[in-house]
């Protein structure tokens, strides 16, 4: 038999195998048994040498031919035997398209943040924009410009945690309270001397016990108004509105003097209980009534460092708590609780 004839007959042979071949296993022996390096019709190519040389190049032109066929033919088949086989795992069942979904387990706002956003609802309803300030502050911002000075006996109200700065450098602290933001917006709207309406929330810290009803973290919400002719009635107005939106309708608030160095004068604001609706109950000490924010009309001091002419412009400013009203609203007895991360406490808000 010649070359040429064996080399047919490798083919015809070649082609009936595949054929045959029926899973990937058998189209890989086959591919092995032919085209692979040891393959039936690459030991045929290397056989050219036997031809006398006129022959060669048709003989090796055949073989280019061959090759290419059954490495197409082998594309083909394999992808055929793939589809084959997919269909198979889909139809025994080693994927079972009709079983329902696992559920995907979605998590859901803080209580806190919640809070917040209930609250910055009914502000935006009086014309409050939410204005943020950073956690970590220039003690000036925090206690200087708030008129309080180094040697104030009030620093003694807020332990600070301070942060390490190198010595003759502005000292850096965690915000003991939402006030400093009070600076920072009226320095950004007195430029152009706006009046502004603003709230401003966020985390505030002191060097304290951490106990059931104090935590070192807790947030606040400042509130802050500048403009011409604002009065005490204004900032009494928008506390009551505040109760009635937030506590529920037909809520009373009281207001008594207080003291804070930022305003003048300074009050603190009560709404009736929301247990007890103002009857005298346990979380009331049986007084009927609960503390909701200090508050009181801008010091001038603390409006000239703002910007503001104090002679031309007034204002109101309010602190309030996040945690505690909320403690009291849903009824949580540990402040703890909204910062231990505890899924069991968090879904149940
Ligand atoms: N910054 C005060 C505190 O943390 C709360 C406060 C009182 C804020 C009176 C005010 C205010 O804006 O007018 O204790």
């Amino acid at each position: 038999m010649t070359l040429f004839d064996a080399l047919e007959q490798v083919y015809n042979e070649a082609q009936a195998a595949l054929e045959s071949a029926m899973v990937s296993a058998e189209l890989e022996a086959w591919y092995a048994a032919y085209l692979g390096r040891k393959g039936a019709v690459t030991l045929q190519t290397r056989a050219v040498g036997q031809l006398p040389k006129e022959e060669r190049p048709v003989f090796g032109q055949r073989v280019n031919e061959v090759k290419q066929a059954l490495e197409d033919a082998y594309a083909a088949r394999a992808e055929a035997i793939k589809q084959a086989e997919m269909l198979h795992a889909l139809e025994s069942g080693a994927i079972d398209i009709t079983l329902p979904g696992r559920p995907v387990t979605q998590g859901h706002l803080h209580l806190t943040t919640r809070t917040l956003r209930q609250i910055y609802d009914i502000f935006a309803m009086m014309g409050f924009e939410v204005f943020e300030a950073p956690d970590v502050e220039l003690e000036a911002y925090n206690f200087d410009l708030l008129n309080i000075p180094d040697y104030h006996p009030a620093r003694d109200m807020w332990d600070t945690f301070w942060v390490q700065t190198p010595p003759g450098e502005p000292r850096l602290l965690l915000r003991t309270h939402t006030s400093p933001g009070q600076i920072r917006a009226m320095r950004e709207r007195s430029v152009n001397q706006e009046p502004l309406r603003v709230v401003l929330p966020g985390k505030c810290y002191r060097y304290e016990q951490i106990t059931a009803r104090s935590e070192h973290q807790f947030y606040q919400l400042e509130g802050l108004a500048v403009g011409r002719g604002i009065t005490l009635t204004d900032l009494i107005g928008t506390m009551h509105q505040f109760a009635e939106l937030f506590y529920g309708a037909g809520r009373k608030i009281r207001v008594r003097s207080s003291y804070f160095p930022f305003t003048e004068p300074s009050v603190e604001v009560d709404t009736q209980c929301i247990l007890c609706g103002g009857k005298g109950c346990g979380v009331c000490k049986y007084t009927g009534w609960l503390e909701i924010a200090g508050a009181g009309m801008v010091h001038p001091v603390v409006l000239q460092n703002g910007g503001y002419d104090p002679a031309e412009w007034s204002g109101f400013a309010f602190g309030m708590g996040i945690e505690r009203p909320s403690m009291m609203k849903y009824d949580v007895s540990d402040i703890r609780l909204y910062y231990g991360n505890d899924l069991r406490f968090l879904r149940q808000f």
